[in-house]
């Protein structure tokens, strides 16, 4: 009698199983390596960049040179323009996975300002619910699509004081070379206001961190 010859695991279609494991899986690994990669990408951005701001002040203060990197104005700069290619590729690699998985529709669409206020409320008290890691409520998606819309404000104010002859246009769009400075400084201000408040809420909701970590 003929017999079917066995066939590797992998080549079987996937069963109950690992549909399950798919089910509950929060974050997929890419996600997780561009959220991890961009959260060192922008303490290196943020660190170095005090520094040279420390070298020409555009407001009455300094930074604690310990909160900054690079040494020097020089030592700063190559710290920021390394960086800066791990954030642009990594950043990249983010928004096109999720604009063709569709990812980004699932979550972060709709926001609507009812909701926001509705959520806001509830956290405020304390009594928001966490209970379906799956969906990101209201002010989630609001903070993380503000963060990424400030991430790309960085980029293009960042691209203005880099290459401020070869990007005239962008240029007069943020107002002139002496307006970009403050809208990066602006820019950074809301990406370090977003971090402070991420943390609190990671730390009040610690399983969120697992799921970043290991996936569920
Ligand atoms: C998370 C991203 C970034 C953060 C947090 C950040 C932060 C900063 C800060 C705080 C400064 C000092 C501001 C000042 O004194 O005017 C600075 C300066 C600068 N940044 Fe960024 N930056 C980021 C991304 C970028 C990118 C992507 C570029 C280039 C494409 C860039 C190019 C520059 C340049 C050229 C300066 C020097 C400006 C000057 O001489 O005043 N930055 N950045
Ligand atoms: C070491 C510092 C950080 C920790 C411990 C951390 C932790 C986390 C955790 C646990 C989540 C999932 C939260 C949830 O379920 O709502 C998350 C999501 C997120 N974090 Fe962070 N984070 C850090 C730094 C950053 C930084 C620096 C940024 C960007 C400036 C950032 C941007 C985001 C974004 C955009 C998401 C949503 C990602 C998505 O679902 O597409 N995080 N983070």
């Amino acid at each position: 009698m003929p017999t079917t010859p066995a066939r590797p695991a992998e080549s079987l279609p996937p069963g109950p199983a690992a549909h399950a494991a798919a089910a509950r899986t929060v974050h997929p690994s890419w996600l997780r390596l561009a959220h991890w990669l961009n959260a060192v990408a922008v303490v290196l951005m943020v660190m170095s960049g005090w520094r040279i701001y420390d070298a020409a002040p555009l407001f009455d203060f300094r930074f604690p040179p310990a909160l900054t990197l690079g040494g020097w104005l020089g030592g700063a700069l190559q710290w920021h323009f390394a960086a800066m290619w791990l954030l642009l590729a990594n950043g990249l690699v983010y928004l096109g996975l999720n604009a063709a998985t569709g990812r980004a529709r699932r979550k972060f669409w709709p926001i609507s300002a009812r909701t926001v206020w509705a959520d806001l409320r509830a956290a405020l008290r304390g009594r928001l619910s966490h209970a379906d890691p799956h969906t990101y409520n209201g002010v989630q998606r609001l903070a993380y699509v503000f963060v990424s819309l400030d991430t790309l404000l960085i980029v293009l104010s960042g691209l203005v004081l880099w290459k401020s002859v070869q990007f005239p246009l962008l240029r007069e769009l943020l107002g002139g070379y002496d307006t970009a400075r403050r809208v990066h400084f602006v820019a950074m201000a809301g990406l370090v206001g977003f971090v402070a408040v991420h943390l609190v809420m990671v730390a009040l909701v610690p399983r969120t961190l697992l799921a970043m970590i290991r996936g569920r």
